[in-house]
């Protein structure tokens, strides 16, 4: 299991380093897990969802999905930000499609990383970005520290990213959407045992699998009643039976944002 661990994490590194020629050798045949599809999804648009925003390198390709949270500030998670600056990082808001240039595009004044970030199976995976431009859209409403009852295993979430969609295949050139159940911190340690922190991340998936985040979806929002709630953070493979995605436990860290959200 924690062969395959290392694997998933590759592969968040090679989806999030595809435009970096130097991390190449990450991204190679046999070093990653083979993406399985987000199934069970369906297509959407962010008029649907408008806080919802790519994240991208400086020419726009997309390699993680944020939560616009106010007019300039956008949470994803930690882990999109790794070896990122202020200057390699775009936020596109308002694009449906990754290869569609309209909507409005940002550069980052300020990247704000948990301090205690490590690695995603570490827990903290939380980023705030400041937006140079602000964004003309509505931003999501994000859970407060007090809601720890809104992760009630059985719980119907919903995901949003631009993520694989099928078996070795690319991201999905249209915004999806689906649902997934929450699932219990002793059914999640159960799939993932001491990788899961029940203070820092939450789970969801169904028992069987076949619907899930993927490769590309970190960092887009985990919306529980339709509030910012969780953050895509890691899993093993993706959909697999047994294995939910795991994902930011957001009340954990709701009064970090907010302080972020002032400064
Ligand atoms: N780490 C991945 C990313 O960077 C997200 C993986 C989510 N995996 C899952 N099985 N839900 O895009």
């Amino acid at each position: 299991m924690f062969g395959l661990d290392r694997a998933t994490k590759a592969a968040a590194l090679c989806t999030a380093a595809a435009a970096a020629a130097a991390t190449a050798l990450l991204c190679a045949p046999g070093a990653v897990a083979a993406p399985r599809p987000i199934v069970g999804g369906t297509t959407t648009t962010t008029t649907a969802y408008p806080f919802m925003m790519q994240i991208t390198d400086a020419s726009q390709n997309q390699f993680c999905g944020g939560t616009l949270v106010a007019a300039n500030k956008v949470v994803t998670a930690a882990h999109c930000m790794t070896g990122e600056t202020t200057s390699s990082v775009r936020v596109v808001g308002g694009r449906t499609y990754l290869t569609g240039t309209n909507g409005t595009v940002s550069k980052v004044s300020r990247i704000w990383v948990d301090p205690g970030y490590t690695d995603a199976t570490n827990g903290d995976d939380v980023a705030v970005l400041t937006l140079s431009t602000s964004m003309p859209y509505t931003p999501a409403s994000y859970v407060a520290a007090t809601s720890t009852g809104v992760y009630a295993a059985g719980t119907t979430a919903r995901i949003v990213g631009w993520g694989t969609t099928s078996e070795n295949g690319g991201s999905s050139d249209q915004l999806r959407t689906a649902t997934v159940p929450l699932v219990s911190d002793a059914g999640c340690r159960s799939s993932y045992g001491s990788d899961y922190l029940a203070s820092d991340m939450v789970c969801a998936g169904y028992t069987n699998g076949g619907t899930d985040t993927c490769q590309g979806d970190s960092g887009g929002p985990l919306l529980i009643g339709g509030v910012l709630a969780g953050i895509t953070s890691w899993g093993n493979g993706c959909a697999e039976a047994g294995y939910p995605g795991v994902y930011t436990r957001l009340t954990t860290f709701s009064n970090l944002v907010k302080t972020q959200l002032n400064s």
